[in-house]
């Protein structure tokens, strides 16, 4: 019995991930990972499943933090760390420790991400994993009077040569410190140099991992997803969180610079990179420019995924048999949800030559996706696109769902109440469906 139960939940679970693991398959996923994380001893764990992501044909680039380092090093020698609008000012004595710490990281970093996958047939496989000198930087120069020293910012990046190493199924590491033309070192911001590197990547990806899980609310409740807007106006209510607030302006220009998603994780959770890259819900909190959830006109590209999710029930007789024939020539019909870019539900429109009547149909959303409001969602497109139809009644017949549609304002109808073209398919397929109407 548990032994079902355990093969059970790890068939659901790797059905799960195979869409997503599919999805970023020579993709470019960015991993700015603080340097709290990477001192901990937790990060062997992670390091691991860093690693296993190469495997899976994800091109990863980590850009490693500095500033943990940076302080017991100043703690040690009894200096002060001074800072001018939440940045460091660096100055000589500074800039050495800054070197010092990026070394340390650094070797940390790769000792960690060289161990084999020593669970998996492949063990003794290393990670070839290159670091170099890709950033060019610049001072920040004088702010509001206060001299910044060797803090800099990015000039250039050479993302040709980051582009060759991932080409070569290298992972690359990259460092917050560039160098000037003229030989000078300066110091740069972790999230400045990720979100820089994810925008020239085109990443699909660019997750912040860090001691905190993600965003959380007022209640104490994670935050899974927030738009852009959202993010904005969710900082300034909930000033809390400073280390993660400040990573805000990162994520906001990497978003609108056109990276997908932008995602915080903790790294103290077991499994938590896993979790976030390759299940609906995951394990932190995923940012996106616009809305997560959406629904679209369906495309031809769409039918395996709407016969995916209607097969089943056809098979029990909750839907009628449509054909791919059928569907590719009626897939103008269809709307599709999207969460996240993946598909979990599908509805159709149907209309009939000189009625004002619409039947909504073939409502489905997949199970692990359901009791989430993605059915009224899609019940709601259907109104909407019914009404600036000009559409007066929707109609939809059904044999075990009718419950769900009159808790939802739809009436108990007869057949006659229905155009005359859909009464003629209905005593074709035989199946005795209710009949339900609903004004629009
Ligand atoms: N009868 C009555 N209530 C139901 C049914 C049902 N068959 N299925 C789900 N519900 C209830 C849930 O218990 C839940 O109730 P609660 O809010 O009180 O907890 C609520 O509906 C969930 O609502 P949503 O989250 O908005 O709906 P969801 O995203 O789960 O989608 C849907 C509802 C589309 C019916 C989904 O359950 C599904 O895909 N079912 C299988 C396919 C199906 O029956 N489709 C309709 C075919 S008929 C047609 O298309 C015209």
């Amino acid at each position: 019995m548990t032994e079902h139960t355990e093969l059970d939940s790890f068939v659901r679970a790797f059905r799960e991930a195979a869409p997503y693991i599919h999805y970023l398959r020579d993709k470019t996923i960015v991993l700015a990972i603080s340097s709290h994380v990477i001192a901990a001893e937790t990060f062997q764990a992670l390091a691991q499943d860093i690693s296993l992501l190469g495997s899976l044909g994800i091109k990863v680039v980590v850009v490693h933090g500095v500033r943990k380092y940076i302080n017991d090093l100043m703690q040690e020698s009894h200096a002060t760390l001074p800072s001018y609008q939440g940045r460091r000012i660096t100055n000589e004595k500074t800039l050495v420790k800054v070197k010092q710490a990026c070394g340390e990281v650094r070797f940390d970093l790769e000792a960690a991400l060289s161990v084999g996958l020593s669970n998996s047939p492949q063990y003794g496989t290393r990670n070839r994993l290159v670091s170099g000198n890709f950033i060019s930087a610049k001072p920040l120069g004088v702010i509001d009077g206060v001299d910044m020293g060797y803090t800099g910012t990015i000039r250039r990046i050479d993302f040709t040569l980051i582009k060759q190493l991932l080409q070569h199924n290298c992972m690359v590491l990259v460092s917050p410190i560039g160098h000037s033309l003229s030989g000078k070192t300066f110091s740069l911001s972790m999230d400045e140099v990720a979100a820089e590197v994810a925008i020239g990547l085109r990443a699909e990806k660019l997750v912040f991992i860090n001691e905190e899980a993600g965003i959380i609310d007022a209640d104490g409740a994670l935050v899974r997803n927030l738009s852009a807007n959202e993010a904005a106006a969710f900082f300034e209510a909930v000033p809390q969180q400073k280390a993660i607030k400040r990573l805000l302006p990162s994520t906001l220009r990497a978003l609108q610079q056109g990276v997908k998603r932008v995602q915080y994780i903790g790294a103290h959770t077991e499994g938590s990179l896993f979790s976030e890259l390759f299940t609906k819900n995951g394990s932190g909190t995923s940012f996106a420019q616009h809305a997560f959830v959406h629904i679209r006109q369906a495309i031809s590209d769409d039918i395996p995924d709407i016969m995916r999710m209607i097969q089943p029930l056809e098979d029990q007789g909750v839907l009628v048999h449509r054909s791919h024939d059928y569907l590719e020539n009626h897939i103008d019909e269809f709307s599709i949800l999207e969460h996240d870019e993946q598909v979990y539900g599908c509805v159709a429109l149907k209309r009939f030559q000189g009625s004002n009547m619409g039947e909504l149909a073939c409502l489905v959303v997949s199970p692990d996706a359901q009791e989430g409001g993605y059915g009224e969602l899609l019940l709601e497109h259907v109104q909407k696109q019914a009404r600036s139809a000009k559409l007066k009644t929707l109609f939809c017949l059904s044999t075990h769902t009718g419950e769900w549609f009159s808790e939802r304002g739809f009436q108990d109808a007869t057949l006659a109440q229905i155009p005359l073209e859909r009464q003629r398919q209905y005593h074709q397929d035989g199946r005795g469906s209710h009949v339900y109407l609903l004004p629009l």
